[in-house]
Parts: C-alpha cells; structure tokens; sequence
C-alpha cells in the first residue's frame, strides 16, 4: 500500500533521514518505534509531504506522492494524526470534527452524519462532550478528538504521531484498544512511537529507526522477544515525563 525507498529529508543544512525504507501493507498497523530525535516525525511529515524529499521515492497504490502536495496527499486518504495533537483549543469537539471532514476534498464516499456516528461509537466520549471547548479537556481526551479528526477525513492510511505522549499508562491503554478496533475495521495505520513495548505489543510489523537509519525490522512479536534488539535500542528509550 504505502513503499517507502531509500528516503532523505532533513532540515536546512541538517539531513536527519539518510535513506529510510519501509512497506506498510494494507489492513495491517507498522510501527516505527526509535528514541527521541530519531526522525520519527520527521518521516511522518515527509510522507504527508510538509517537509521535501530529497533522495528516494514514496508511492501510495499507484501514486507517486513525492509528485503531491500536502492536500493531495490527504485527498488520496493519508491522514496525519500530529505529535501533540494540534487541536484548536477555543473550538469545541464537535467543530473540530468538523475541520477534519473538511479537509477531504474529493467527493465524500460518506456523509459528515456517517464519519460522525462511526467517531461518535468509537468515542462515546466525544459524543458527551460534543459542544465542550476542547482545551477544557483532559489529555486522553484530546488524543481521541485528534483521532476522531483524523478519521472525520476517512482514511485508507491513518498516521499516528506518538498518540500516547504526555498520557497515563491507563490512557495510553484506552487509546491502542481503539487503534485495535480500527484495525479490525480494516484501517491501514502507521504508528510512530517512543513507547516501544506499547507499539510492538499492537502492531503487526516493525521498524526500529535509529538516528535517521533503520537499524532493525521484523514481525513486532519477533523484535519484541528479541534480546539483541532490546537491549540495543529499546531498553533505555527514555519515558516521556
Ligand atoms: N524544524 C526543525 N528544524 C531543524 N531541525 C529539526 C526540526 N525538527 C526536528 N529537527 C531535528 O531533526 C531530528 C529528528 O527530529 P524528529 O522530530 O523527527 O524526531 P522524533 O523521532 O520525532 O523525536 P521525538 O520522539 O522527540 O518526537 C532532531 O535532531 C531534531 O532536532
Ligand atoms: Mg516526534
């Protein structure tokens, strides 16, 4: 579904990817776990084509989407769920599910009703605070108002930015249990995450990405029963405060 070949991005001066190489095949969830710094954002944003590719190639199906813009790209059905969440907080849960529809801009398979509802039973949370401002909300709350925007948008690949940052372990657990379902749906996603043990525990495949170089992959059961790998890159990935 999603090639990733040989990728370079970086910043300025500073090349942070040096050539990364992943496969995200359909109905599956891939996960990219690596360290703070690694360049996990930075390969989510070079997917969703806010940061330029400099070396490689992307191709989603049969689309080239180094060729696209930033809207096309969400158009085609990738959607970003960012680290942090990006919410806007003055606005209310249910006006910042509507943003997310709107940025699909090809003729909707669903209408805004039916993206709602299929948010709504995933959420029931955000259904009870619909008209609530979403800055008065907790954390974990705010992560699913991020989720829920991402799939108002309805996705063939969802991309999910450390969803569990700043979260309680119980929160963190919530929110993969949704990821899970979705899964089960058969949403696509690519995961990128700090939380190692978290995202191997969930995920079909993965990547370890290690300063901009993909260090180690294989099935998440594999990498995760894997001394070497543990030890090498997982051991000391620090929590997030
Ligand atoms: N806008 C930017 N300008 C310059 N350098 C940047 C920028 N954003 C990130 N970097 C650098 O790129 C490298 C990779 O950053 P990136 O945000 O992709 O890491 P990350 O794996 O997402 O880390 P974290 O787990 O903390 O979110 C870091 O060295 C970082 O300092
Ligand atoms: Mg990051």
């Amino acid at each position: 579904m999603l090639k990733v070949d040989g990728l370079a991005a970086g910043y300025g001066a500073v090349e942070v990817l040096h050539g990364v190489s992943l496969i995200v095949d359909e109905k599956q969830i891939v996960t990219v776990i690596g360290a703070n710094g690694a360049g996990k954002s930075t390969l989510i944003n070079t997917i969703s084509r806010l940061i330029a590719v400099r070396a490689g190639s992307m191709t989603f199906g049969e689309h080239d989407l180094a060729r696209l813009s930033a809207p096309d790209v969400v158009d085609l059905g990738i959607v970003q769920v960012p680290e942090g969440r990006q919410l806007f907080g003055p606005l209310t849960v249910r006006e910042n599910l509507e943003l997310g529809f709107q940025r699909q801009r090809r003729r909707q398979p669903h209408s805004f009703r039916e993206r709602l509802d299929f948010v709504h039973e995933l959420f029931p949370r955000l259904h009870e605070r619909a008209n609530q401002r979403t800055v008065t909300l907790s954390g974990g709350e705010q992560q699913m108002v991020a989720i829920g925007r991402a799939l108002m948008a309805d996705p063939q690949l969802l991309l999910l930015d450390e969803p569990s940052l700043g979260l309680a372990p119980l929160v963190i657990e919530r929110i993969f249990e949704v990821l899970q379902t979705l899964r089960a749906s058969g949403l696509t996603m690519l995961l990128v995450e700090q939380r190692a043990e978290a995202a191997l525990e969930l995920a079909d495949y993965a990547y370890v990405l290690s300063v901009g170089r993909v260090v180690a992959e294989g099935p998440a059961r594999r990498l995760r029963a894997d001394d070497a790998v543990r030890n090498a890159y997982l051991g000391h990935a620090p929590a997030h405060p």
